[in-house]
């Protein structure tokens, strides 16, 4: 009869028990979805990304154990960051991540079972302290983890896709345009596009919030890019730019993936007036052959799960999901009576 699941704090000394089952479960990872990194399938590789995490500001972790051996753990990192820096445009101010090397569950374990106690003790410290936004990055086609964090109130925010840059770009590309790299002198051009892509974001179904306080990092962001060893490319109706797709190396590229192939799409966007008329394929087409002939096997992207333009586009020209981000944000009035006298929670 095997003994009862208990919790208690993960430190330096379970690394390799972790390290252990992140391998394990990155096997079979990497077994659907070979764009994944193969060293993350070695053990003592796996327990030094652990370690990593572990040792990262606003680290905290957890592990189950059931009879002396560990069933699963969860490490998260508390991001800490101002309205003014350039990542508020992307995630929550006050919020708490599981990236995707910071969970695992021993094969043989109920993987819902073993992550609502991880996730019970880590949100007790989260919520204590303010931070009610909380982040589990999972790797696609698990559906037993994905089952676990939806059960916890967990829904998909973001996916991350890859696609081998060979692969054919397929469709109907727009044959008045042409495609170009962008130079300093185009941040304009640029910066008009990348503000219409957050224009995008900010209706329905993403509602993602306006953080105006941004606007001058993402600026900076975007004049350092242009000037950068990555190229942006406009595609060009004449003098006015109807598209951008701004890369970077390695950008936001999740860390499971194949970490030498790390080109990343940052930004793509098409004009509204011009969308649908095969300007996103040709540029696109256009990107694609830059990078294979350029080394880059692989490119990665994210693209919000809820964007009906993005979401179809990407996974009608290869981009296969590697990564999904699950959110979930508690009721702010969890806090409430906290300051009260005789509170003793
Ligand atoms: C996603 C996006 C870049 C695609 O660019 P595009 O120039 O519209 O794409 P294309 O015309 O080459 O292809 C769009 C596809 O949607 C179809 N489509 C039909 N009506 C459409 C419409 N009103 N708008 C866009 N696409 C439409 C096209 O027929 C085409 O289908 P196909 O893949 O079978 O060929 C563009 O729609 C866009 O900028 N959307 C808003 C910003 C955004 O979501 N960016 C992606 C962020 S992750």
């Amino acid at each position: 009869m095997p003994g009862r699941l208990q919790v208690r704090p993960l430190d330096e000394g379970d690394a390799e028990a972790c390290g252990a089952l992140l391998a394990a479960r990155h096997r079979a990872d990497r077994a659907r979805l070979p764009h994944l990194e193969p060293a993350l399938e070695d053990p003592g590789a796996a327990a030094e990304a652990v370690r990593h995490l572990l040792g990262r500001p606003g680290a905290g972790g957890a592990a189950a154990v059931r009879d002396g051996r560990i069933a699963g753990f969860c490490i998260g990192l508390r991001l800490a960051f101002s309205a003014a820096d350039f990542a508020s445009q992307f995630l929550p101010l006050r919020s708490a991540v599981v990236p995707v090397a910071g969970h695992a569950v021993a094969s043989g374990e109920d993987a819902t079972e073993v992550y609502r106690l991880l996730y019970a003790s880590l949100a007790a410290a989260w919520v204590r302290d303010g931070v009610l936004v909380h982040r589990v990055h999972t790797v696609t086609g698990d559906r037993e983890v994905e089952e676990a964090w939806v059960s916890l109130g967990f829904g998909r925010a973001t996916t991350a896709g890859t696609r081998e840059t060979v692969r054919p770009v397929d469709g109907a590309a727009a044959t008045d345009i042409r495609v170009d790299q962008a130079t300093p002198e185009d941040f304009a051009a640029v910066r008009r596009l990348s503000r219409e892509l957050a224009a995008h974001h900010q209706g329905p179904p993403m509602f993602w919030p306006p953080v105006i306080e941004a606007g001058a990092a993402l600026d900076g962001f975007l004049q350092a890019s242009l000037a950068g060893p990555v190229p942006t490319f406009l595609a060009w109706q004449g003098d006015a730019a109807v598209g951008m797709q701004l890369f970077l190396v390695p950008g936001f590229t999740p860390e499971h993936v194949r970490q030498d192939q790390r080109l990343y799409l940052f930004e793509g966007v098409v004009s509204a007036a011009a969308r649908g008329g095969g300007v996103g394929t040709a540029m696109l087409r256009a990107s694609m052959a830059w990078a294979a002939a350029n080394g880059y096997e692989l490119c990665t992207l994210h693209w919000a799960s809820g964007n009906y333009l993005g979401a179809p586009f990407w996974l009608g020209h290869g981009f296969v999901p590697v990564e999904h981000t699950m959110e979930r944000r508690i009721d702010e009035r969890a806090l409430w009576g906290r300051a009260e006298p005789g509170h003793t929670g």
